[in-house]
């Protein structure tokens, strides 16, 4: 028989052990399915805290200012909040697999090679791992036994949900929330997203699905045909055959697509897992009913940005988008990047980038509107020099916001603050800030 604090219990108790009378906890036998669920979430947390702690060793501050951030410390500070998040989750969850009796898996190597090549690749990347935690713990919650365990695992899963926004801001192209829903996934879709971070084996006792990647190199967004590599999709399959299927949170079954006619449809913001079948029957979006009988490959975990917001260019310097973009060197990684350049439009070194972004989805009419309504927006916002504040007062190109560029406090009337006489005429009008 052994004790299941639950997590809060095991952090929150250390400090008051001398002064306060022992908790009261229910004993009882951990099940084969928790202690899986919880080995599982701590691998992951591994490698997260693994991920955060290298990028943060390799890349100086001239390395965050050169991928467009206004300020190195806005993305350090951030990046340091979340590894010091990802250590404490695995110590955390190594501490209750030992309370449970069982033994937590510290053999897995990881290597970031692919993903730290410069921070634009490490952001974009990070986006997509905390994507896959929240999917994986999520997808735990189907499994685990212990209300009591679901409860902490839960625990943990808001506060990735928060790296996740944080992110997505950070990604410059992103929305904060993206969308109403989150997508669920199993254990062995985790093990695919994953696996090609794992430095030998990393035996949990569950398959991985075979891995999926994207190798597009040029923008993705609405009208952009994908295309994919995979070690289970050879030139001896007849891809005719197959389908690509798009999975977004909230939505009942996945939208099948032709794979050798898989075009981003429009109408998705944020992330989205994509899957390869040998048939065009949807995949239930539930990971306990979703059938694996016809799976090929999959998941891999794309972000298609259609609606930017200003929130993420206020961490950035004007021109930095062009920077991003170029630097998309991991296939899964280039919709988050590839949008970047297509939502920033309007300042001179994201013209050439957006021509290019026009060019790779030359087959679409369904993109011109969301990129044209987003770059509209945000070429309002981009300063005239780039990392110095935004000036601009007026209208945006589409004369549907009212930009109040920036002002210094000290010149302000006595009447109100700059920033107080624009937030509420932004509430009042529907006008903006800039910065
Ligand atoms: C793809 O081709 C490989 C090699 O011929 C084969 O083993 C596999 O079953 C094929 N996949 C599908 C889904 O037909
Ligand atoms: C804001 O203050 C700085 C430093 O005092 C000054 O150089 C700049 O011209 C001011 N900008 C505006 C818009 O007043």
């Amino acid at each position: 028989m052994h004790f299941a604090p639950s997590l809060v219990a095991l952090v929150s108790t250390l400090p008051y052990l001398v002064s306060a009378a022992p908790a009261r906890i229910y004993g009882r036998t951990v099940s084969s399915a928790d202690i899986l669920v919880y080995t599982f979430a701590d691998v992951l947390e591994q490698l997260e805290a693994t991920f955060y702690t290298q990028a943060l060793a390799k890349f100086q501050d001239t390395d965050f200012t050169s991928a467009g951030f206004s300020s190195s410390q806005i993305a350090i500070e951030q990046f340091t909040s979340i590894q010091i998040d990802e250590s404490t989750h695995s110590s955390v969850l190594q501490a209750a697999i030992k309370s449970f009796g069982a033994s937590p898996v510290t053999s897995c190597k990881f290597n970031f090679d692919s993903a730290l090549t410069d921070v634009a690749t490490m952001a974009a990347t990070a986006r997509v791992v905390e994507a896959v935690g929240v999917g994986a713990y999520l997808g735990g919650a189907t499994l685990l036994d212990d209300p009591v365990l679901l409860d902490s695992a839960a625990s943990i899963l808001t506060v990735e949900a928060r790296h996740q926004t944080i992110l997505n801001v950070l990604s410059s192209s992103g929305t904060a929330i993206p969308a109403a829903f989150d997508i669920a996934l199993s254990p062995s879709e985790v093990l695919a997203l994953a696996g090609p971070f794992f430095d030998g084996p990393c035996d949990l006792g569950v398959p991985a699905n075979p891995a999926l990647s994207l190798t597009n190199t040029g923008s993705v967004g609405p009208g952009t045909q994908l295309s994919f590599s995979s070690p289970a999709i050879t030139s001896s399959n007849d891809t005719s055959k197959f389908f690509c299927q798009m999975l977004i949170g909230g939505a009942f079954a996945s939208i099948p697509l032709p794979f050798d006619n898989c075009v981003v449809p429009s109408g998705i913001n944020g992330p989205v897992a994509i899957f390869v079948t040998s048939d065009g029957q949807p995949l239930v979006n539930n990971v306990r009913d979703r059938a694996t009988t016809q799976l090929v490959a999959g998941p891999a975990m794309a972000f298609i940005d259609t609606q930017p917001q200003m929130l993420g260019q206020l961490a950035r310097v004007g021109s930095a988008s062009g920077t991003d973009g170029t630097s998309t060197s991991t296939a899964t990684i280039s919709p988050a990047q590839a949008s970047a350049i297509v939502s920033s439009a309007g300042s001179t070194t994201a013209e050439s980038a957006s021509a290019t972004a026009t060019a790779s989805s030359s087959s679409s009419t369904d993109s011109a509107a969301p990129a044209a309504s987003s770059s509209a927006v945000l070429s309002a916002s981009a300063p005239e020099v780039p990392g110095t504040p935004n000036t601009f007062v007026g209208p945006n190109a589409d004369g549907s916001i009212n930009v109040q560029g920036w002002s210094n406090l000290s010149s302000s009337s006595s009447s109100a603050s700059p920033a107080t006489s624009s937030a509420a005429s932004a509430a009042d009008t529907g006008s903006v800030s800039g910065y």
